[in-house]
């Protein structure tokens, strides 16, 4: 299978060539990244003066804007700093949703907003522990942010001003990923759920989902030969060049680059043209029984 679904558009906002609406969803429900090589998401003269990580408090990686508060963490700056970086990082979420309902009309009332982030860091040479080390192929699922079966779409920007690609490497399909893991997860313990969310260790009840793929992202990242064998490819994202897909289901893996865009979108598994191919459902028949 080919894994990007070229898009030829410049511009963020509909109405978007007849073609590519056809084939949005269903594009991505297939598990493919939908590419704009040419869709650029364009800072200001003033802006460009955050393509430094020096804007980065010293715990965060990224700087973030949660759209339903409209507030910005991760960064230390005050003042007018703060405020034009709210205002970059609001644009871009406006930017990602107008996309997203433009080529996937079907998904527009049924999308709500996550977290959106500017990426300033470089990625080689992070130092992480295995578990948050995204250079290792996995799939996206969040251990204090139960889904419940939810899907995860996210929109990428590369704004790299020295046109250095992000590369990313996309291993196998999420069909065979499960069927190779599944096998060796074993069910949650009775009770764990319920502990978790009323020692508030977590915000709303961890499903038997939510276990299996916090076991799936976890088993994929630790395991070294699985990381070096298993069949994937390479893709480089230029600089300038926009990205979406269901990161719960594309195996990804981010290896080198700097400054970009991330927007992430949550879609109950209803809304989908084909809610047989949600991970929920691929789980639900390998393990044979619901799961959320
Ligand atoms: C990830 O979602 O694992 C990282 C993707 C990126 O920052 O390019
Ligand atoms: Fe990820």
């Amino acid at each position: 299978m080919e894994i990007l679904e070229p898009l030829d558009i410049t511009g963020w906002e509909g109405p978007f060539p007849p073609e590519a609406v056809a084939r949005g969803a269903a594009a991505l429900e297939e598990g493919k990244v939908l590419y704009a090589p040419r869709l650029r998401f364009e800072l200001s003269e003033a802006e460009r003066r955050f393509l430094s990580p020096a804007y980065l408090d010293s715990k965060s990686k990224n700087i973030s804007f949660r759209p339903d508060q409209c507030v910005v963490q991760g960064t230390r700056c005050q003042g007018d700093d703060r405020q034009d970086l709210l205002l970059m990082l609001k644009r871009f979420f406006s930017q990602a949703r107008a996309l997203l309902t433009g080529l996937c009309p079907t998904y527009r009332d049924r999308l709500t907003a996550g977290l959106t982030s500017f990426r300033p860091a470089q990625v080689e040479g992070r130092k992480t522990s295995w578990r948050k080390d995204d250079t290792r192929l996995h799939v996206d699922a969040f251990p204090s942010r139960p889904l419940q079966g939810q899907r995860i779409l996210r929109v990428f920007a590369n704004v790299n001003p020295a046109g250095t690609v992000r590369l990313w490497r996309i291993g196998e399909h999420f069909e065979q990923v499960a069927a190779t893991l599944v096998p060796h997860i074993r069910p949650p313990l009775p009770g764990s759920s319920w502990l978790l969310q009323h020692l508030k260790i977590i915000k709303g009840r961890r499903t038997p989902y939510d276990h299996f793929m916090l076991n799936i992202h976890d088993r994929m990242k630790a395991d070294e030969q699985y990381q070096a064998n298993v069949s994937q490819t390479e893709v480089p994202f230029p600089a300038g060049a926009a990205w979406a897909c269901f990161t719960d289901s594309v195996s990804h893996a981010a290896m080198s680059g700097q400054f970009a865009f991330e927007q992430t979108f949550y879609l109950p598994v209803a809304a989908m043209q084909d809610p047989g191919r949600s991970p929920l459902r691929v789980l639900e028949r390998l393990v044979g029984h619901p799961l959320a």
